[in-house]
């Protein structure tokens, strides 16, 4: 695959993208640039006043950007009914969802849901929104839903025995589990749509080690704008934006592929195709996942 960056996108006026967590990180530099390509992108952030920040930020370089904010708080599954209830009723088709929002190694806290916060934030509460749209997906033609994951889904392990950490919380493999989950998703997503005979395509993808506030709960040496002693196996959000990019547009993805940065661990680099972990492609891990989460969010797919 040749080097891709910023420059391969083609105009996007008359397409519309819905991203989640577009108010800082790599989803705020996917917006702009989508933005600045003419597309119409949904900000779908928990947070009103950073959405409008994020939305003032991408106007001051595309002054005419076509932005909408929809407040939605994955971590509630209230909350992401209402917002699928307000774009279902307001919104046409959408080409291309992003589910990027996410946290890390947070502290324990149960959601009014009953859910550990990473995995309710990271993964079912994307599992839940995602279901909920997908019909508006399925009406555009080339639709895609781009699933972020993180190359620290290899460490990931799905624990059904005790998927909420009720009986033991370990940040770190809670946010493990949780990107795994995504990685599990975006592959089940994709075969459930091929059997369905459904175009929509299922992609997932990851930043690598981007510059963004996901370190906001890291240990003190890693922590601030700098990432630390992080900072040499890190490149800059705008760069961490294009595997997400890549993933939402290259006109040669297929369903299930998985896009990444191309260098060392998959941390820097221009994004390429890369091979997520053995786990993460287990058809019955996919489908146990699939159907645990639907339960819990009580979301059931149009497919
Ligand atoms: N940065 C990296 O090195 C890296 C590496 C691998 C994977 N990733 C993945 O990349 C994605 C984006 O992360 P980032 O690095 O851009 O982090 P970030 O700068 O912290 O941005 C995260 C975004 O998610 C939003 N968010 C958090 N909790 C939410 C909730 N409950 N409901 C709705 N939105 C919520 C945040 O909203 P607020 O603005 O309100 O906080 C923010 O817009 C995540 O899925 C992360 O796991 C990042």
């Amino acid at each position: 695959m040749s080097e891709w960056t910023a420059a391969d996108i083609p105009a996007q006026e008359g397409r519309t993208f819905l991203i989640t967590g577009a108010s800082a990180g790599v989803g705020l530099r996917a917006a702009a640039v989508l933005a600045a390509r003419g597309a119409s992108v949904i900000l779908a952030c928990r947070n009103g006043d950073r959405a409008a920040a994020a939305a003032g930020r991408i106007r001051e370089t595309t002054p005419g950007a076509s932005l909408r904010v929809v407040l939605l708080d994955l971590s509630s599954m209230a909350s992401v009914r209402r917002a699928a209830e307000e774009l279902r009723h307001g919104t046409g088709a959408i080409d291309v969802m992003v589910n990027n929002a996410g946290i890390m190694r947070a502290p324990y806290r149960r959601t009014d849901d009953g859910f550990e916060l990473q995995l309710a934030t990271n993964h079912l509460g994307h599992f839940a929104f995602t279901g909920l749209m997908l019909d508006l997906l399925l009406a555009a033609p080339g639709s895609r839903v781009v699933t972020v994951t993180s190359p620290a889904h290899r460490q990931g392990h799905i624990d059904f025995g005790d998927l909420q950490s009720e009986r033991r919380y370990r940040r770190g493999a809670a946010y493990a589990q949780s990107k795994l989950a995504n990685a599990l998703f975006a592959y089940e997503l994709q075969r459930r749509l091929t059997a369905a005979g459904a175009k929509t395509l299922s992609v997932a993808a990851h930043p690598g080690g981007a510059r963004t506030e996901l370190n906001r709960d890291m240990p003190w040496l890693f922590r601030g704008r700098s990432w630390g002693l992080a900072r040499p196996i890190t490149h800059s959000a705008e760069a961490g934006a294009l595997p997400l990019l890549r993933a939402a547009l290259d006109p040669g993805a297929r369903g299930g592929d998985y896009y990444a940065p191309g260098g060392w661990l998959e941390f820097t680099g221009a994004p390429v195709r890369r091979e997520s972990s053995r786990q993460s492609r287990d058809p019955e891990l996919q489908r146990r996942l699939w159907e645990v989460s639907a339960r819990l969010t009580g979301v059931t797919y149009p497919l």
